[in-house]
């Protein structure tokens, strides 16, 4: 055998290995191993937590280092929005109904800027409405048929079905993703919706010369240490410099802000709304393993199969867990205690195992001391609800029929939910 064999077969054995994560994967709810949570109101030193005090002032701040440090990971800087620029605007959107705003947040550090494009569009004649902000995949010009809404320059993934190549977005793509952003009924509902594209702030590839990394680098830094922000915490950044944006124009300063966000970016919702208090309302969409699902489940998608896939999503130190989820000194139902004592929305879809939707219920379901010590109404059935039959305690959750997206169904929960819990 030549040298040249050799390598082959040596690279044709380890192919199996890759994908031997994939095909281990749990469907099967009696595969799911027998594991404990750790308890949100246990402190560290073993302390129990019994008064909000407690909570706000030791176990949470607590809880949100380990986030920090050992999923996601810390933002090196602080850095807020100091310059906007109105770009674009019409009173008269969506045949009268609307107000259209395309601002331009310009974040700048050392010589170094990063441009965040919103796409906003506002109830005419409410004052202050509440607002959803949520990120889209391709563009804020996939979101409706909007001739007037500016195509993004921005590093886009390439995809038929939507209209992009060469990594560029075109005509083509506009108001390719109309059926998940419903902003006519959403407006209708006398709601307001900021659109951003996520890709402004972390072009997502696994490659941390770009966005909003490289604008925080110390002089010499090409990667972010351990502890440091993955790509889920930049974009979690992303919409906390929205919101420093719509807490300053006056046509908003009083509207309530309400984070949603789909898949990968339903983790990133839940995780911007855990840091970021100032979010009134937290809202993700079949966000899975790294979102609302307990890890110590390991049913679909896990741990080493996101650090594999995704190896710039979480911070390094993360990958510590892969296989090894009973060593993380917390779960996914403290993430979403992190939010409390705030309404937060878990929404799940029947065919999408791969986000584990028993899973993402139960982090719900095991959120709900932390929220009961505020005093609020939780998930109190261990077993999730049927297809369709939502529940809507401070802690809400749906699995609607269907598979892995954003439908009218969802939406019409979610502005419900708001309508109760902000009214
Ligand atoms: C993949 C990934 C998921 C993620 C999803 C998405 O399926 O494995 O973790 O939520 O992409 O963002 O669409």
């Amino acid at each position: 055998m030549n040298s040249i064999q050799i390598s082959l077969i040596f690279i044709l054995a380890t192919i199996p290995l890759q994908m031997n994560a994939q095909e281990d994967i749990i469907y099967n709810e009696a595969k799911v191993p027998e594991y404990k949570l750790p308890d949100p109101l246990v402190m560290q030193n073993g302390n129990q937590v019994e008064h909000v005090e407690d909570w706000i002032n030791l176990r949470r701040p607590e809880i949100l280092k380990l986030f920090q440090q050992e999923i996601y990971g810390q933002v090196p800087t602080p850095l807020l929005m100091t310059d906007f620029k109105i770009l674009e605007r019409s009173d008269i959107a969506l045949e009268q109904k609307a107000i259209r705003k395309q601002v331009k947040l310009t974040l700048e550090l050392q010589g170094k800027t990063l441009d965040i494009h919103i796409l906003i569009y506002l109830p005419k004649d409410i004052e202050n409405p509440h607002i959803f902000l949520g990120y889209n995949f391709y563009g804020n010009q996939t979101i409706i048929d909007d001739q007037a809404i500016l195509i993004t320059d921005a590093w886009v993934k390439d995809s038929e079905a939507i209209g992009t190549s060469n990594n560029q977005a075109s005509e083509d793509s506009r108001g390719k993703r109309h059926h998940r952003w419903p902003v006519e009924s959403i407006i209708d509902n006398g709601f307001g919706l900021a659109t951003i594209y996520y890709g402004d702030i972390d072009p997502d590839k696994n490659d941390f010369s770009d966005g909003a990394h490289a604008l925080l680098y110390q002089s010499g830094q090409t990667k972010p240490a351990s502890h440091e922000w993955g790509a889920i915490s930049a974009w979690a950044w992303g919409l906390s410099r929205a919101m420093d944006y719509l807490q300053v124009d006056a046509e908003h300063t009083e509207s309530k802000v309400i984070v949603m966000g789909h898949s990968r970016l339903g983790k990133t919702s839940l995780w911007a709304g855990a840091l970021d208090e100032r979010f009134d309302l937290v809202i993700s969409n079949n966000s899975g393993s790294g979102g609302a699902a307990l890890f110590r489940r390991t049913y679909g998608e896990t741990a080493e199969v996101l650090n594999t896939n995704f190896p710039h999503w979480f911070c390094d130190n993360f990958k510590a867990y892969s296989n090894n989820e009973n060593s993380l000194p917390i779960d996914q139902h403290m993430l979403i205690a992190l939010i409390a004592p705030r309404p937060v929305y878990i929404a799940s879809a029947q065919e999408d195992r791969w986000a584990d939707p028993k899973g993402e219920y139960l982090s719900g379901y095991h959120a709900g001391p932390v929220y009961q010590l505020f005093g609020k109404d939780v998930l109190s059935n261990p077993n999730p609800p049927p297809a369709n039959a939502p529940r809507h305690t401070s802690i809400g959750y749906h699995i609607r029929d269907g598979g892995h997206d954003v439908k009218d169904y969802d939406w019409q929960q979610f502005i419900k939910f708001a309508k109760k819990h902000l009214e």
